[in-house]
């Protein structure tokens, strides 16, 4: 059952879609559905704006809070194509799991989706490079202070009009002193916490310079892990190299697509422990050739410069492997290439 109360005057007309700044404009609509009594009940889709929450509310005092990032794009005909949502919807619920929230159903999960992106349509733009960001989030709403997983929730979806992250070269470096996640821990959710967590170590590189940090295993910061938000990856004697992927690892969908578009590319890719002295050696040796990121957000980004103490490692991407393989993905999203691997779920707005 999904009630729907549709708003009467669009924000669309006053929106400059020439300045999006990431994450900051929203659509006419967003998705709540709550969970009382130990079940999830009607998924109610109305005007975006402000919800009244109870200051006791778990969330706020826990951050018992998951959430998910996705994209859908526009093609040449006006459809919607979502870009491997099962897998939001699986990790959704993993994350869930982890931070003892209940999972949500993929009935309130894709007619959700379905119904508010029909509505929202027009937010999601065919030109070059827009794209809509999809988050659904899921937090523990039940107004009580005691230390325990909530008996209450909410789950919401907002959507966000977008085209880069990123505007700006990006320059890292690579973290010695705090983590991003530990084994054990909860690395491999998207678990909100993991995200705050992380500002402060962000900060101070920013400070610095920098526009994120590389992250480091807990124990001996030895090994390379992830980079702010994104999963990372080495092009290392024509080889791609990326972490392999554990509890501390978010396992990221544009990771595992850029595995596969890879491999049919003809390139070698190893997911394996790669050390911070590696990549000085390999750098020092003359056989690093580029770094990039990945992530949702950002798609493929291309990194410029890794710095570790003393050492500044300066890429020069004119020629990248990291933009072919942009490329390739952006077609399968954009509905262009149809050898699409399945990754594909087209909503007819028409
Ligand atoms: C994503 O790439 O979707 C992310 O989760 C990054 C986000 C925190 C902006």
């Amino acid at each position: 059952m999904i009630n729907v109360t549709s708003l009467k005057n669009s924000r669309l007309q006053s929106t400059d879609f020439n300045n999006l700044p990431f994450g900051m404009v929203f659509s006419d609509h967003m998705l709540i559905c709550n969970f009382k009594n130990n079940s999830w009940g009607p998924i109610q889709i109305k005007e975006y704006g402000d919800i009244s929450i109870s200051p006791a509310a778990q969330v706020f005092h826990y951050g018992q809070s998951v959430f998910e990032g996705m994209k859908a794009f526009k093609d040449s005909t006006n459809n919607i194509l979502f870009f491997r949502r099962d897998e939001n919807f699986k990790r959704i619920n993993q994350s869930a799991k982890r931070m003892a929230i209940p999972e949500i159903s993929s009935e309130i999960f894709y007619d959700g989706l379905n119904t508010l992106l029909k509505l929202d349509s027009e937010w999601c733009k065919s030109d070059p490079g827009f794209s809509i960001y999809i988050r659904p989030f899921i937090f523990a709403s039940e107004p009580c202070i005691k230390a325990s997983s909530s008996n209450e929730y909410t789950f919401m979806i907002i959507l966000s009009p977008t085209k880069t992250y990123y505007s700006d070269p990006i320059h890292l470096l690579i973290e010695q002193e705090y983590s991003r996640s530990a084994s054990g821990g909860v690395g491999f959710a998207k678990a909100a916490g993991n995200y705050g967590a992380s500002f402060f170590p962000t900060n101070l590189a920013k400070k610095k310079g920098f526009t994120q940090v590389i992250w480091t295993d807990s124990k001996n910061h030895t090994n390379i892990e992830e980079s702010g938000t994104m999963n990372i990856w080495f092009v290392i004697d024509n080889i791609l190299v990326t972490p392999k992927l554990s509890d501390t690892i978010l396992g990221g969908i544009t990771r595992d697509s850029i595995i596969k578009i890879a491999i049919d590319l003809g390139l070698t890719v190893e997911e394996r422990d790669i050390s911070v002295d590696e990549i000085l050696d390999s750098s020092n040796i003359g056989t690093l050739s580029e770094a990039f990121g990945t992530g949702t957000a950002v798609s493929v980004l291309p990194i410029s410069s890794i710095t570790f103490k003393k050492d500044k490692i300066e890429f020069n991407n004119l020629e990248s492997i990291a933009l072919k393989l942009k490329e390739r993905l952006l077609s399968i999203q954009k509905g262009v290439d149809l050898n699409n691997y399945g990754w594909i779920d087209k909503l007819n707005i028409n």
